[in-house]
C-alpha cells in the first residue's frame, strides 16, 4: 500500500500519519508539495521518504504529477494542508481514493480561500460555540466531496482564533491517521 501525501505547509498532519504507520512495513509513503521550501519536505526526507515538488504546469498541463503517482504505484492520496484544486484526470484515476482534511465543520467555513487561520478567524467572528474538523472525499470542487468523519470541539467566547486553531489541530492529529488506516484497510 503506497500512500501519497500532498502537503505544502508544516506537515504536522502528514508526519502524524507517517508515524502512525511506522511499524507497518506494508504501508509506505511519498510526499508531494507545490512549495519547494515547504517545511514538511526536509522532515520527511530525513525519514527517507521520496518527495516531489511541482508547479502548476506539472499538475494541470504536462501530466508530471500524474506520471509520478503512476511510477510510484500510489494506491491512495491524502491531502494534508494542500490548497490547489485536484485536476479532473487525477480525481478520475483515483475514485474515492483521495481524501482531505478541513479545519472546520463543512459546509460551514469552507470553499476557495478558506484555509488556515482565516477559517478560525471566521469561526470567531461568527461567534460559533462549536467547531471541529471534516475529513472528506475529494472531488473537483473545493470542500464538497462526501463527508467521511466530523469531530467537534467547543469554542468559548474568550477563545482567540489561535486557541481555536490549537483545539482543532489536536482533533486533526487524533483522527486523521485513524481514518486513513480504516480506509486503506477496506
Ligand atoms: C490543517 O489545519 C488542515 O486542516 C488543513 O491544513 C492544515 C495543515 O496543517 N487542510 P499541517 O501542515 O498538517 O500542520
Amino acid at each position: 500500500m503506497k500512500i501519497a501525501l500532498f502537503a505544502s505547509g508544516t506537515g504536522s498532519n502528514a508526519l502524524k500519519i507517517i508515524e502512525h504507520f511506522r511499524t507497518v512495513p506494508s504501508v509506505s509513503f511519498v510526499v508531494l508539495s507545490n512549495k519547494e521550501d515547504a517545511p514538511v519536505l526536509p522532515k520527511v526526507q530525513a525519514l527517507n521518504i521520496p518527495t516531489l515538488t511541482f508547479n502548476r504546469k506539472d499538475f494541470y498541463e504536462n501530466g508530471k504529477v500524474k506520471a509520478f503517482l503512476a511510477d510510484q504505484s500510489v494506491d491512495f492520496i491524502v491531502l494534508a494542508g494542500f490548497l490547489w484544486l485536484m485536476p479532473t484526470d487525477i480525481v478520475q484515476e483515483y475514485p474515492n481514493k483521495i481524501i482531505n482534511i478541513h479545519p472546520a465543520l463543512l459546509p460551514k467555513f469552507g470553499g476557495k480561500g478558506m484555509y488556515g487561520m482565516k477559517v478560525h478567524e471566521a469561526v470567531k467572528q461568527a461567534q460559533e460555540t462549536t467547531t471541529g474538523i471534516t475529513i472528506h472525499y475529494v472531488n473537483e470542487k473545493y470542500d464538497e466531496g462526501e463527508v467521511i468523519l466530523q469531530a467537534t470541539c467547543a469554542v468559548a467566547p474568550t477563545d482567540t482564533p489561535a486557541m481555536i486553531a490549537q483545539k482543532v489541530q489536536a482533533l486533526e492529529h487524533e483522527h486523521f491517521p485513524k481514518v486513513v488506516a480504516k480506509l486503506i484497510s477496506k
